[in-house]
Formats: structure tokens, C-alpha cells, sequence
């Protein structure tokens, strides 16, 4: 089976790849715009592998997409592509419904023409994976109980907006035209190759660079951590064993408030690389501006993909925030590549001085 991995050069695509191939034989396309996201640097270690092609390209470009599906005899395809951060969604919405919803249609389309002329026995063992975000539930109370497969989607944001669309279309495509659909919605990952515009990344390099930590309002949002190698692998049993048409969430069990995250990450940087003052990196900690809509937040039921699927986390958030505060400490030519040009624009619009 050849599998085609769009935005396997962002963060969770890249630790699929590798996941991948490290479990399994059979070779890997990744199609990937290289957006500010995009890094062929998260990709450098099976850049030799034979078993690995990347093409340069847009998900919602037609032609091309036919013709990978075709030249690559592609039997699945995992969809990482997209606009994936929040704030950016809010400062601007355009890239994200051209992204996720436009591009992913134009996806579904190339699959739907490709899948069509299959041989039938071709076409049943066919899969298209969505992946998706438990962001598309919207927010949770602190005493609701955790989203399960059931919940409404009540999307808040220009980004989990775009993101309930596309799974709509990818359910729609499933029920009207049968292509063998399969949907994750996931809570929060992190590990390494995580991009510094998001909170557990952010965080790490603003304290070794002696910056502010900012916590949006009063840091008492919740979210539910899971590290990103148990994301692939729940990726990997639903590809393997879900049932078509089917949504499987997947988390972590590990809701803890902004805060809690971010003093975490502190304490481990005092232990494994402390100030030359002393002094503990939480006296970086800054509370700044309230995200917009700022949903309060996310927990994931995965009773389902547990019972149906067998599958459950091997981290615990205690070992995986050590491992990527490690991860970090030990690949500064990565951060030094992310870190330049574009990304320092971002950062000065979005946190100013
Ligand atoms: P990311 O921003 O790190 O990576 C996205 C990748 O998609 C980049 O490599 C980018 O270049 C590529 N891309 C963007 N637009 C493209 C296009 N039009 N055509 C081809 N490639 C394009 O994102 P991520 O955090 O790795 O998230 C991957 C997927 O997982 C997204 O769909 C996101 O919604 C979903 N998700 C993320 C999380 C999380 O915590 N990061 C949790 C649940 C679900
Ligand atoms: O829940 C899954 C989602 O998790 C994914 O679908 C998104 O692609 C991914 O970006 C992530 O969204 P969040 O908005 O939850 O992640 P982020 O890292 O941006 O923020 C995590 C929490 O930390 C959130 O409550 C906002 C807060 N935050 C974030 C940043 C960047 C801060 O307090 N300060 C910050 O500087």
C-alpha cells in the first residue's frame, strides 16, 4: 500500500512519516506547500530512504493531485494539510477557508475521480483519513463531560470553523459518493518539531532566550495534551481497522490549565538547564491579552477508538513534556531554522513588544 501524507512537512505529518517508516514497508508520498509550517528540515532523516518521495505542492491543486495518486498507485491518504493556529485564523481567516475547506474539496474531488476508476477490489481497500481537531466540538464547562463522538460541533474560531467544514465535506463524500472515508478528531499534541507559534514550543524558546512567558488572560484554560507519537499511532489503527464512514476521537486524559503547562515547562528547564542567575524561569511568566473567543476547554473522550480499536496512549504527559523540553534543548540548528525571517514578523504582530 502506498500511502500519500499531505502536510508531512508540518509538525504532526513529519512525526507520521517517521512513524511510518519506522513500522511498516511500504513507501510514503508527502505532498506538502511548504507554508511557513512546512519544513523540509522535519523531513531530513528519511530524505534517503527509497521508500520516501516529497513533492512540492497545493492539496487543492487538481491535476497534480491526480496525477501522484496515479503515478504513486496511491491506496490511502492521511490529510495533515492545513492552516492549523488559532490566533493566526483570527488576525486572518482568508488562508484558512482557502486551505481547509477549498483545498480540502478540491481533494476529495481528485480522490473522488481517482477512487472511480479503481477496480472494485481496489476501491474497498481504499481509505481516505481526515484528520481533524476536538476544536470543532467548541468549549467545554469545567464540570461538562469530556466531547465524545456524539457532541454537536459548535465551532468558535475562523480556524475550527474551516475545520468542522472540511469534516463535513469528507462525511458528505462518504455518504453520496462511498469513497471509504475515515475521521480523528484529536486533542492538543506536542513533541518534537512542533512549531514555536503555539504555546509548548513558544514557550520552551522564549525562556531560554530570557523572554516573556505569555499566558493568555488568567491562564485557567484547559486543554488535553497528548504527545504526538500517540497521535500517529491512533492514526495508524484507524487506517489499519476503523470502521468506514466512522469519527474516532483521541486524546490524552491529561486536562491541565495554561498555567499548569507553562510552570511545568519551567520547572524542567530549572532542572535540566538553569538560569545563570539562579533564579526560576517562572518569574518569566506574563499574563497578556485575552485570546478572542478564547474557547476554556477541550477534553477528549477516546473510550471509543479505546474499546473498538484497542487503542491507548504510551506517554503519560509527565513523560512526554520531558522528553520535548529535552528534544528542544538538543536541536538548536532546528530551532535557529525556524526561528528566523517570517516567524519573527509573526511573533512582533501578535505579542507586540
Ligand atoms: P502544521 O501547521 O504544523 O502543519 C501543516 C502542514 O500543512 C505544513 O507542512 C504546511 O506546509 C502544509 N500545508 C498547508 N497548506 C497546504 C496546502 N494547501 N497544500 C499542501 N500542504 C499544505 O500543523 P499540525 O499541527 O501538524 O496539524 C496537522 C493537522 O492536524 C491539521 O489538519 C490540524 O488541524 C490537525 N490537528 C492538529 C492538532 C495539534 O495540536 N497541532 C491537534 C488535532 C488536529
Ligand atoms: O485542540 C487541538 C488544537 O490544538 C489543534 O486543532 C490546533 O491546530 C492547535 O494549534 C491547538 O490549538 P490551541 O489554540 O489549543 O493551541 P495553542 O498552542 O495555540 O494554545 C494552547 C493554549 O495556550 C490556548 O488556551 C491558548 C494559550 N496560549 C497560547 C499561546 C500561543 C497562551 O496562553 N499564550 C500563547 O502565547
Amino acid at each position: 500500500m502506498s500511502l500519500l501524507v499531505t502536510g508531512g512537512a508540518g509538525f504532526i505529518g513529519s512525526n507520521f512519516v517517521h512513524g511510518w517508516l519506522a513500522s511498516s514497508q511500504a513507501p510514503v508520498a508527502v505532498l506538502d506547500k511548504l507554508t511557513y509550517a512546512g519544513n523540509p528540515a522535519n523531513l531530513a532523516a528519511v530524505q534517503t530512504d527509497a521508500r520516501f518521495t516529497f513533492i512540492k505542492g497545493d492539496i487543492g491543486d487538481r491535476s497534480l493531485v491526480e496525477k501522484i495518486l496515479i503515478d504513486c498507485k496511491i491506496r490511502a491518504v492521511v490529510n495533515f494539510a492545513a492552516e492549523s493556529h488559532v490566533d493566526r485564523s483570527i488576525h486572518g481567516p482568508a488562508d484558512f477557508i482557502e486551505t481547509n475547506v477549498v483545498g480540502t474539496f478540491n481533494l476529495l474531488e481528485s480522490v473522488r475521480a481517482y477512487w472511480g476508476r479503481l477496480d472494485e477490489a481496489s476501491k474497498q481497500k481504499f481509505r481516505f483519513l481526515h484528520v481533524s481537531t476536538d476544536e470543532v466540538y467548541g468549549s467545554l464547562g469545567p464540570e461538562d463531560p469530556q466531547f465524545s463522538e456524539e457532541n454537536q460541533y459548535q465551532p468558535n474560531s475562523p480556524y475550527s470553523a474551516s475545520k468542522a467544514a472540511s469534516d463535513h465535506l469528507v462525511r458528505a463524500y462518504h455518504h453520496t459518493y462511498g469513497i471509504p472515508v475515515l475521521t480523528t478528531n484529536c486533542s492538543n499534541n506536542y513533541g518534537p518539531f512542533h512549531f514555536p507559534e503555539k504555546l509548548i514550543p513558544l514557550v520552551i524558546l522564549n525562556a531560554l532566550a530570557g523572554k516573556a512567558l505569555p499566558i493568555y488572560g488568567d491562564g485557567s484554560n484547559v486543554r488535553d495534551w497528548l504527545y504526538v507519537t500517540d497521535h500517529c499511532s491512533a492514526i495508524r489503527r484507524v487506517l489499519e481497522s476503523g470502521r468506514l464512514g466512522e469519527t474516532y476521537n483521541i486524546g490524552g486524559w491529561n486536562e491541565k490549565t495554561n498555567l499548569q503547562v507553562v510552570q511545568t515547562l519551567c520547572s524542567i528547564l530549572d532542572e535540566l538547564r538553569p538560569r545563570s542567575d539562579g533564579l526560576s524561569y517562572s518569574t518569566q511568566i506574563t499574563f497578556v491579552k485575552d485570546r478572542p473567543g478564547h474557547d476554556q476547554r477541550y477534553a477528549i473522550d477516546a473510550t471509543k477508538i479505546h474499546q473498538e480499536l484497542g487503542w491507548k496512549p504510551a506517554e503519560t504527559f509527565e513523560t512526554g513534556i520531558r522528553q520535548t523540553v529535552q528534544w528542544y534543548l538538543d536541536h538548536p540548528d532546528w530551532v535557529a531554522g525556524v526561528t528566523s525571517g517570517s516567524y519573527r514578523d509573526w511573533i512582533q504582530t501578535q505579542y507586540g513588544q
